[in-house]
Parts: C-alpha cells; structure tokens; sequence
C-alpha cells in the first residue's frame, strides 16, 4: 500500500462568492466543490484523506463526503478561526500518519488523479514538490519566483508583490502540494503572518524547502487547475467537467450532444443518446440504447433499455422500463413506475403510481395513486381524484381497461379487468370486469335550433 495521506484545505470564507452558503459547499455537476480533490485524492492512491473544514461548513460537508466515500474514509479537522492556509494545513496535519502528504485546496475541483501521482512521484528527490501553472492573466494567484539557476525560490502572494518585475511573473502557484510529512510538520510550526493578509501562508514553506535546496516544481496544465473563488470561476469549472463527464460516456458508447448537463453521480450506458439541454441528475441511469431528448430534466431515476424520453419531461424518483415512451411535456414524479412500451403523453401527470405494460395515457391526464393494468387506456382529461382534503386514496384500473377522455375516477375505487367507462363519467362506485360505467344526462337535439338562436342573439337591441 501506498504511504500516502491528502489534506484538502477547505475552512476558508470564501468571501468573494458573496454568498451565505460556504465556497467549497457550493455545488458543481452535482457535487459540493470539495468532493473533487478529496476524489482525485483517493484515485492517486492516498489511504486517508483530512479534510480541514470550519464550523459554518462542517456538518454539511461531512455529511456529504460520507455519502460520497463512505462513514470513515475522510477524517476531518476543523479549523476556528480561519488563519490563512498555512494554518489550515498544520491543523490538517495533526492527523496524518504517513511519512508523505498531498496538500490540495477543496476549491481546485479540475484536478485530476493523474497530476497528483506525477507530483507524488517526484518527491523522492525533493522535501516538497509544488504545481505551477502558466497563466497568461496571473492577477489574484501566487507568482513563483525562481533564482538565476532556474529553480523555485519562493511564492509571492498577489498581495505581497514588490515589484513590476515579479508582477510580470506568468508562471503562478496552483495550491496543489506534494510533502514529506517531517520536513511540512516544521516548517508550518516556524510560519509567521507578517504579510499583507495577516495570515499564515502555505505558500511560506515553499521558500523554506527551496532554502535548504530541496523544493521542486511541476508545470501543471493550465485548465486542471482552476481555482474556484468567485461565481464565474464556479460557472466556467462546471462547464469544464460537464465537458469532461460527456467525453467519459461518449468513449463508453453514448452519444452525447453538446450542451448536455450529465451530474457527475448519473450514468449512461452505450448507445444511449442524450440530447443539448437535457439534465441527468443525481443517481439517474439510462440504459443501452434509450433516448433523453432536449430540456428533459431526470433525477434519481432509471430509464430503460431502449426507452424515449420525449423532450421537455421532467421525471424524478422513478422507474422507466424498456422501450416505453415518455413525453412530450410530461410530468412522472416520485414513485412513478411505467412498465416496458407503456406510453405517457403530454401534459400526464403521474405520482405514485404504476402504469403496466403496454398501457397508454397519451394527453392530458392526473394519474396519482395508481395502479394501472396491462394495455389499459386511460384517455385524455382522466383524473384520479385521489385527495380528499384529508387522505391520499388509490385507484386501480384493471388490464386492458378503456377508460373514455375526460373521466374523474373518485378514489378510492376499483375497474375491473377489460371494463369500459363512457366519456365524461364521473366514477364513484367500482365497476365490475367487463361492465359499461356510463355517467352523464341524456343528449337531447333540437332540430333548426341554432340558426333560431343566432337570430335571436344577433338581433339588434331595443332601446
Ligand atoms: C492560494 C495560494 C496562492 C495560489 C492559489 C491557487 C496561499 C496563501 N495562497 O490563494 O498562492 O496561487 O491558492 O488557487 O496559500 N483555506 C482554509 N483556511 C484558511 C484559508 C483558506 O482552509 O484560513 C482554504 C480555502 O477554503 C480554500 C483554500 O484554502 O479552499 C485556498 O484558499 P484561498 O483563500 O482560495 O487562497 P487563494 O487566495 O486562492
Ligand atoms: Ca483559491
């Protein structure tokens, strides 16, 4: 096993998102910003990971870390007041074993798990190994300063910067740290905050490594090392992993359209086809070969083999069988379930309810609380009157049932098997298997009635 611990720094303010909510907890693709470099920390190899969190910050974002990785595999710190990151990393450290450390910033969410193994794996020639990056607008990074042998001298804070010549400097510190633990442990204890800030730097202990000669640098690319500190760098971040995430499912065998919002939980299996604009959230998969039209929104749901999700639907905590077609502008919410080549038209909506196999509703429709059977057919206008003020009732609609457009079926009621039930019935009794419920006024025509009425209607007004 790798002798290799992370601490991922992320108890800052974040003042510059003007927000109430903390910076790493804001989310991207689906997750806080702080899952990212704990992520690609365990994919270098690190066996534990701390994550230095503060009060305002800490129940939520351990909660999510442990949804994420499991109860125990992220230990945290916390950090009170917030000092500057140097503090912030020796608080970290406390709790780290291994003779070998990352250090991140929960902000940096493009990471990837490949950059820090090279960074790890420079360490055995060096104290510590930083990550620098060109940038051709340095403003608000560290500038690395380098000696006339070339090597890192030190990291000047964009505050701290004496000089055009070192405000010049393109090449700018990423955060982003590989350390032996001894060498961290003291040069983090001999910090001072005499800067700009008042804070303790991390960015201090590079000076120190390269002191005693044994500080080293990797150039990292660019855009892996995004640091998120304002609202459009948290926008152009998410764009860049959406990116990502599209290219992992389209080398899998997706097809996925530009401009598709695929959360870093969902999953997409080959062949399926996932259009512009449509969002895969949460813990959504989508099975070989089913369709996602544009605008649909789907969270934690399942769409199977072969299905169409027709655009502009929104279905959420649900299960889509095989080759069953949803939409256009339908609604499946929570516990919906449509079993295989069920259809579900436009303006449905479902809630809690079961459509069988093969069944249809095609417009215009309330189904909530519901078991529908094989092949029935619910027409347009059905509603489910399943709520009466106090309690939520079901309705059960047997296989290969007719229900006629604009029908109330006031639950709790039962249609049997093969039943018919007229057109603009209001249903209140069950209706036995293959019985007519017909429920409405006689129809009565009154021959030449209407050109009368026009007359009338028309004629002008007396005075
Ligand atoms: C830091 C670096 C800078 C580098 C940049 C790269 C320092 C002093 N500066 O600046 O050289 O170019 O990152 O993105 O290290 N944090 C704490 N506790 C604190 C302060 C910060 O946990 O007391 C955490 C924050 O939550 C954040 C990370 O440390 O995740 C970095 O802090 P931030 O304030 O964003 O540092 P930068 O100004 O970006
Ligand atoms: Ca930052």
């Amino acid at each position: 096993m790798v002798d290799l611990s992370a601490v991922v720094l992320a108890a800052g303010e974040g003042k510059r998102m003007k927000s109430a909510t903390s910076k790493v907890l804001h989310r991207a693709c689906g997750r806080p910003l702080v899952y990212y470099p704990v992520r690609a920390a365990f994919d270098a190899g690190a066996t534990r990971v701390v994550c230095v969190l503060s009060p305002r910050n800490r129940q939520a974002a351990e909660r999510e870390l442990e949804h994420a990785f499991g109860a125990d595999r992220v230990s945290i710190a916390v950090q009170d007041p917030p000092l500057g990151t140097g503090h912030a990393a020796k608080i970290g450290l406390e709790q780290v074993q291994t003779s070998q450390v990352l250090l991140l910033c929960g902000d940096t969410p493009l990471l990837s798990a490949a950059h820090l193994a090279d960074l790890f794996g420079r360490l055995d020639g060096a104290e510590l190994v930083l990550t620098t990056t060109m940038l051709d607008d340095p403003t608000g990074y560290g500038r690395v300063l380098r000696g006339a042998d070339g090597r890192v001298s030190a990291v000047r804070e964009h505050k701290d910067l004496a000089s055009d010549h070192e405000r010049a400097v393109r090449e700018i510190n990423a955060g982003v740290y590989a350390a032996k633990t001894d060498f961290l442990r003291a040069a983090l204890a001999s910090l001072k905050n005499d800067n700009a800030q008042g804070e303790y730097y991390l960015t201090d202990v590079v000076e120190e490594a390269a002191r005693v000669g044994a500080a080293d640098a990797v150039l990292g690319p660019a855009r892996d090392l995004l640091g998120v500190n304002d609202r459009a760098q948290l926008a152009r971040a998410e764009a860049l992993l959406f990116e990502r995430i599209a290219e992992r499912w389209a080398r899998g065998g997706a097809s996925v359209q530009c401009g598709a919002f695929i959360d870093e939980t969902a999953v997409v299996e080959p062949d399926a086809v996932i259009c512009a604009a449509a969002a895969l959230r949460g813990r959504t998969v989508v099975r070989a070969g089913a369709l996602v039209d544009t605008g649909a929104v789907i969270t934690d749901s399942e769409i199977g083999p072969g299905a169409r999700v027709l655009p502009y639907s929104v279905i959420t905590d649900s299960q889509v069988a095989a080759r069953a077609q949803i939409g256009p502008f339908a609604h499946l919410r929570p516990g919906s379930v449509i079993e295989d080549e069920a259809h579900v038209g436009n303006f449905v909506e479902t809630k809690k309810t079961r459509l069988g196999r093969g069944a249809k509703a095609n417009h215009l429709a309330y189904l909530g609380d519901g078991e529908v059977g094989e092949r029935a057919n619910i027409g347009a206008g059905t509603i489910f009157c399943n709520y009466d003020g106090f309690r939520k009732h079901q309705t059960v609609i047997g296989a290969g049932a007719f229900i006629g457009s604009d029908s109330q079926l006031v639950a709790p009621v039962n249609i049997g098997e093969g039943a018919y039930v007229a057109t603009g019935t209001t249903v209140t009794r069950d209706v036995p298997a293959d019985a007519l419920a017909i429920g409405r006024t006689k129809q009565e025509n009154k021959a030449g009635y209407a050109s009368r009425l026009r007359a009338r209607l028309s004629a002008p007004k007396k005075v």
